[in-house]
């Protein structure tokens, strides 16, 4: 296994001496659908150092007690864009763009809070961000060089999302199936669904699919070396055919 690298670098600089910036893979689609495994999937066929996984999870609005007892309730919709702080997370994404240092925040869904401490990240050759809204702000869309839909049935989506939320993220069944049927489907109708027409590439199945990732991650590497970063000469060779000057 590779290791994700999300600190401690400053920005890439091409043989110009010019700053690259980094490129910046959009990763959107339903609950469930494998987002984050078609993420750490692309990371680690890139062989490319200094990627960094941005979740839209870091960028839900902290909740007053009225919103936190609904929560607990399950009657609180973390589905609609309105429970996103899409302003720091422009901000964020702007300054990783920029190569510069970011705090982001870690959050919890089992107390549906921000951990008090946050994580640190330094721009990087590739950003890969991911979530269900992350093609709903036009400001954000706009900040990502590829867009990636994840299209997976809402099947697939249901049954792994009761076996995660119950396992991992502290609820009971009741509850994910009254949050699923009352906000979480209604959402991915309304709001996520119709952003597939902003992607350049959909997915379907998500993480099992090798061939999608392994084009996403040849139209990487090319893009990269456009921009004046030198990939390693094994894996430039498998791509152009020729090594590099
Ligand atoms: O990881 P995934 O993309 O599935 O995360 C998004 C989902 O997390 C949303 O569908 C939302 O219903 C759920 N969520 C939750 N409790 C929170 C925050 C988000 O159930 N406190």
């Amino acid at each position: 296994t590779r290791t994700i690298y999300t600190a401690g670098r400053p920005p890439w600089y091409n043989s110009a001496g010019q700053q690259v910036e980094p490129f910046v893979i959009g990763i959107c689609g339903g609950s469930a659908s494998g987002k984050t495994t078609v993420a750490t999937k692309i990371i680690e066929s890139l062989d490319v150092p200094w990627v960094t996984l941005l979740s839209m999870d870091s960028f839900y609005k902290v909740l007053n007690e009225k919103q936190h007892e609904m929560a607990a309730r399950n009657e609180y919709n973390f589905d609609h864009p309105d429970a996103f702080d899409f302003e720091l997370l422009k901000t964020t994404l702007q300054r990783l763009k920029e190569g510069r240092m970011v705090e982001v925040p870690i959050y919890n869904f089992v107390t549906h809070r921000r951990e008090s401490r946050t994580k640190t990240m330094y721009g990087a050759n590739v950003i890969i961000f991911e979530g269900i809204l992350t093609f709903y702000n036009v400001d954000v869309l706009k900040m990502c060089d590829m867009k990636v839909f994840v299209d997976t049935d809402a099947d697939v989506r249901l049954a792994r999302r009761l076996r995660r939320d119950i396992s991992q993220r502290g609820r009971d069944l009741e509850g994910v199936l009254k949050q699923y049927s009352t906000m979480v489907q209604p959402a991915f109708y309304y709001y996520i669904a119709p952003l597939m027409v902003h992607a350049d590439i959909i997915v379907p199945r998500g993480g099992d699919n090798e061939v999608a990732i392994e084009l996403i991650v040849q139209h990487v590497h090319t893009q990269l070396q456009l921009r004046g970063f030198k990939l390693r000469e094994k894996l430039a060779h498998s791509y152009i055919g020729q090594p590099l000057p």
